[in-house]
């Protein structure tokens, strides 16, 4: 998946990862995903001891880049360093989103397949709505959107 294109599957399925400050906030989104009917796989961390994001950023995003699942989800402090993480990997364009709007627009022009969270930025309830129109968004197939994410992935062979 080295180009814009964006696979859609009847049911939809998530990898989930974290580092430790947001270990929290991902239990919530696993319980609200659930409620969504959307399939998760919980890459971890499950502790709340000091551990290294870019770790389960690579778990999450090589699991999006070779199929396994659709769409990713990463939790650390400010969803920062799993955003960076998570764009080094091909065929992952990673978006963090603060805002409900931002999500869906990640989602609808940009086809991210990755959401960054912030847990020490933003809230369970802004989160879950953060979450909500990212997973229910579909990717904008017109030309100058999908034009515009060839261009994107053309960047990450450089
Ligand atoms: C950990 O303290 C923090 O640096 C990490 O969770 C994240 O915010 C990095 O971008």
């Amino acid at each position: 998946m080295l180009d814009g294109t964006v696979r859609v599957r009847a049911q939809m399925t998530i990898a989930v990862g974290n580092d430790h400050a947001g270990v929290d906030l991902k239990l919530a989104m696993l319980e609200h995903l659930a409620e969504l009917g959307v399939e998760a796989e919980d890459f971890g961390t499950g502790e709340r001891t000091s551990c290294d994001y870019p770790d389960f950023a690579e778990k999450v995003a090589r699991s999006v880049a070779d199929g396994t699942h659709d769409i990713g989800l990463l939790i650390c402090g400010t969803g920062l360093g799993m955003s960076m993480a998570a764009n080094k990997v091909n065929g992952v364009r990673a978006a963090l989103c603060c805002f409900e709007y931002c999500a869906r627009m990640a989602r609808e022009h940009n086809g991210a397949n990755v959401l960054c969270i912030g847990a020490r930025v933003t809230g369970p309830d802004v989160a879950a709505a953060i979450v909500t129109a990212f997973v229910q968004t579909p990717v904008n197939d017109e030309e100058r959107h999908a034009r515009r994410r060839d261009k994107i992935m053309a960047l990450q062979g450089d």
